[in-house]
């Protein structure tokens, strides 16, 4: 028997709700057919309990609607703007900020401005939009994040860290020269959402220096990362995650920031860095692309709602609910030894689908069908992160086989309830009783780039 344990409640009271729409399986059967078995091609309206992803899906509060209304919608210098520049400056401690309209414009934008033709750019992991732009801009992606984190059973406290060694190794092979930057992703998105540590970062950071490389800094989900090391890592039990995150950032030269997930807005992101002629670079592009400099692709009230949030997130409460809710559900699963990437990442729980569907080949892709099968049993919508996320390999034209083949179930902040969540777990658990009957998938349509947005699937009889 569990212990029974102490009832906790959400940090906010709810002013506004939003329907949600309850279907039967035959209708979410017919759905998940016409979307080609792609959770990705589903109408919202059809879905009951969205956790497809964390990203632009937050629930504002009360404070930032308020400052919607603050928008300052001039083409050229808005003071919304300035406010956004006072609080990465006070929260995240870069010198320059250019906005961009989400973070895959930031990540365009600097891999286009940094990366030379054929240079390697270094990472803990991939992450799809970050990738294909280093690819898009010539550079070669290069993994070196520590073994562990390919194995959803690993436990370690900092599954996302750099492998130092991975890394030393790279830049004696190739040439510091021909290293175009280290990205660093904390948490990591792709390995579940595990933390990467200060120390780590600090060594990271010391070594890129040492070889006079740079260090860019995926910023999104920072404030996750934060409060992990503030839980986890010796020595920051006793500080805020405010200071830890600014620590963190402190040792990277520039950030891309999807502002969509960690800054509680529905839209918006940014570039930000410590070095002048960067920065001019980067502001004379964002002109090109998002708009002008003081906007970056955003309203005015957008940027207001994203400084806001800011402010928000980096609360205690806010930050240690945020993480603690995906706790709960990840207990939930593994109180009925559902196979999930351990331990629970920050933003996500990850359904191990090669161990879920063991008998459906990666070829089959088991974690599009997984995701498939979850939506048709009660509504819940998640994603694949498995060998369809990963993509092909732009030399050999094969697919790209990752040895994680998982289904995302995503938090958005603030949006849904304990009940929700408990709704969710069922159903998970029920699906995991009547695994056997599953079978795989074909692709039938497979665009280009960022294939699992918009791949078609059937299933094989
Ligand atoms: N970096 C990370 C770690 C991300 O998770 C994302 C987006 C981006 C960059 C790109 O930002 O979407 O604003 O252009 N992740 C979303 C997700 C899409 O569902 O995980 P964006």
């Amino acid at each position: 028997m569990m212990e029974k344990r102490k009832p906790w409640a959400e940090p906010y009271k709810i002013k506004v709700v939003e329907p949600v729409k309850m279907t039967t399986r035959e209708y979410r059967e017919k759905a998940i057919e016409e979307a080609g078995y792609n959770t990705f091609l589903l109408r919202s309206e059809d879905v009951y309990i969205d956790l497809l992803t964390d990203s632009g899906t937050n629930a504002m509060s009360d404070y930032q609607w308020a400052g919607m209304m603050l928008g300052d919608e001039a083409y050229a210098g808005s003071k919304n703007y300035y406010y956004l520049e006072d609080n990465v400056r006070k929260y995240y401690g870069y010198k320059y900020l250019v906005p961009t309209h989400q973070g895959r414009g930031a990540e365009h934008m600097l891999s286009q401005t940094v990366i030379k033709k054929g240079q390697f750019v270094a990472g803990n992991m991939y992450f799809t939009t970050t990738r294909l732009h280093q690819e898009l801009a010539g550079g070669k992606f290069v993994d070196v994040i520590i073994d562990e984190a390919h194995d959803p059973d690993a436990i370690h406290p900092f599954k996302g860290n750099v492998d130092l060694d991975k890394f030393e190794k790279l830049i004696k092979e190739k040439g510091a020269e021909n290293i175009a930057y280290i990205t660093v992703g904390a948490p990591v998105n792709m390995a579940g959402g595990q933390p990467v540590s200060m120390e780590n970062m600090k060594q990271v950071h010391a070594l890129a220096k040492k070889h006079n490389i740079m260090v860019v800094l995926d910023a999104t989900r920072n404030m996750e990362n934060a409060y992990f090391i503030q839980q986890r890592e010796k020595g920051y039990e006793n500080k805020t995650v405010a200071e830890i995150h600014k620590e963190f950032c402190s040792y990277s030269d520039a950030a891309t920031m999807s502002g969509k997930k960690d800054l509680l807005v529905n839209i918006g992101g940014f570039v930000a860095c410590n070095d002048y002629d960067l920065f001019q670079k980067l502001r004379n592009m964002v002109v090109v692309y998002e708009g002008l400099h003081t906007y970056g692709g955003l309203a005015g009230r957008d940027m207001e709602a994203m400084a806001r949030g800011m402010e928000e997130a980096l609360q205690e409460e806010n930050i240690s609910f945020r993480v603690k809710q995906v706790k709960y559900f990840s207990d939930l699963l593994e109180e009925e030894n559902i196979p999930i990437v351990k331990p629970a990442g920050g933003h996500a729980i990850f359904l191990n689908a090669r161990k879920f569907y063991d008998h459906i080949p990666q070829d089959e892709f088991p974690a599009q069908k997984l995701a498939a099968d979850l939506y048709v049993d009660s509504g819940v919508r998640g994603m694949e992160r498995g060998i369809v996320s990963a993509g092909r390999n732009p030399e050999t034209g094969d697919h790209n086989r990752p040895k994680l083949e998982l289904v995302r179930l995503t938090f958005p902040r603030r949006v849904y309830t304990q009940a929700h969540l408990d709704v969710a777990a069922y159903s998970v658990i029920e699906l995991y009783k009547k695994r056997h009957q599953a079978k795989g998938l074909r692709m039938v349509y497979e665009p280009p780039y960022l294939r699992f947005f918009q791949a078609r699937f059937e299933v094989i009889k």
